[in-house]
């Protein structure tokens, strides 16, 4: 199946799943529909929904049955909320200060700073409900701890926070090349390997798989990240749905600052490569995890 056809099939199953989960939150506390319409707005604003989509893509590379995505939907949605969250304070004026994203104005700019920060709050807050809500999923108990356990050590201070406060502290500076590469792996990578490992470990996957796909999601995450200062720097604002050129005007520590946008691209090239490589215990259950790496280096948003 083209990468392009999957992606947009596996998006749609994410994006029906989150619509059925929201409901829950819904319809049960119509008082609080004008923060919970702020955590709609930025969750439905489109997306690639790539980080449950790996995360479902994982599970389908260890599973031995057809469809294990109705165990992992609930992990993969999570994984959404968190990721969406970190976009709308990534936006703020306080960080990034943006007013686009995802080709829409930003959170702040509709509903305020506050009622900003309050549904990327919110959006984290309901991923560890969603995630720890027996009756969301028939995963083992033992098991969904262990992926609770992984995805909160990636999104907290030692990788996506920590990360951006790293990004943050930086900006303007002249950084050395273990400080850019230390912001890409926990902005950026962290999340990324949770989400595969989380589809993993709600799979199954033994020990040296794991190691496997955690080689797999440090390459794709960092590639991830680089494509994105790429970007950044070559694609229009109506293209990627974001403000170009932003991380120059706002000095950030990118790879393109670093190293110029050749080098760059090769590095992105590089480092999917390896990620490919680290398959390669995998059978053909896994050539979904290959396309999307591959993927990773040719998106133009
Ligand atoms: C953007 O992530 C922020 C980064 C971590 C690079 P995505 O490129 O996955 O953004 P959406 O979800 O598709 O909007
Ligand atoms: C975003 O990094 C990382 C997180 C939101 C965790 P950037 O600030 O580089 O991403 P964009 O370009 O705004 O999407
Ligand atoms: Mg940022
Ligand atoms: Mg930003």
């Amino acid at each position: 199946m083209e990468i392009k056809t999957y992606l947009n099939e596996q998006r749609r199953v994410v994006e029906g799943a989150l619509e059925h989960y929201m409901l829950g939150i819904d319809v049960e506390h119509g008082i609080f529909a004008a923060h919970i319409e702020a955590m709609r707005y930025s969750l439905f604003a489109g997306g690639k929904r790539i980080r449950p989509i790996l995360c479902l893509a994982a599970g389908q590379a260890i599973e031995k049955r057809p469809d294990p995505d109705h165990e992992l939907l609930p992990i993969a949605c999570a994984l959404e909320c968190i990721h969406t969250y970190s976009l709308i304070h990534d936006d703020l004026p306080a960080m990034d200060n943006d007013d686009l994203r995802r080709g829409k104005p930003t959170s702040h700019t509709l509903y305020g700073e506050a009622g900003a920060i309050l549904a990327g709050d919110g959006l984290l807050t309901w991923a560890f409900d969603l995630l720890s809500d027996s009756k969301q999923t028939t995963l083992a108990p033992e098991k969904r701890l262990d992926i609770i356990h992984c995805i909160a050590r990636a999104a907290g201070s030692l990788g996506m926070v920590g990360g951006q406060a790293l990004d943050i502290a930086n900006e303007n500076k002249a950084f050395p090349f273990e400080t850019l590469r230390t912001i890409h792996r926990s902005k950026t990578g962290a999340l990324i390997i949770a989400s595969i490992l989380a589809g993993a470990i709600g799979a199954g996957a033994d020990q040296k798989q794991q190691e496997a796909l955690t080689r797999y999601g440090e390459q794709i995450g960092l590639a991830f990240q680089i494509v994105d200062d790429l970007l950044n720097v070559t694609g229009t604002t109506e293209q990627l749905g974001k403000t170009a050129g932003s991380d120059t005007s706002r000095g950030k520590a990118t790879y393109p600052a670093f190293f110029g946008v050749d080098v760059t691209r090769e590095k992105a090239r590089t480092a999917v490569e390896e990620a490919e490589s680290a398959l390669a215990l995998f059978d053909e259950k896994a050539d979904s995890l290959r396309a999307i790496a591959r993927y990773i280096y040719t998106r133009s948003h």
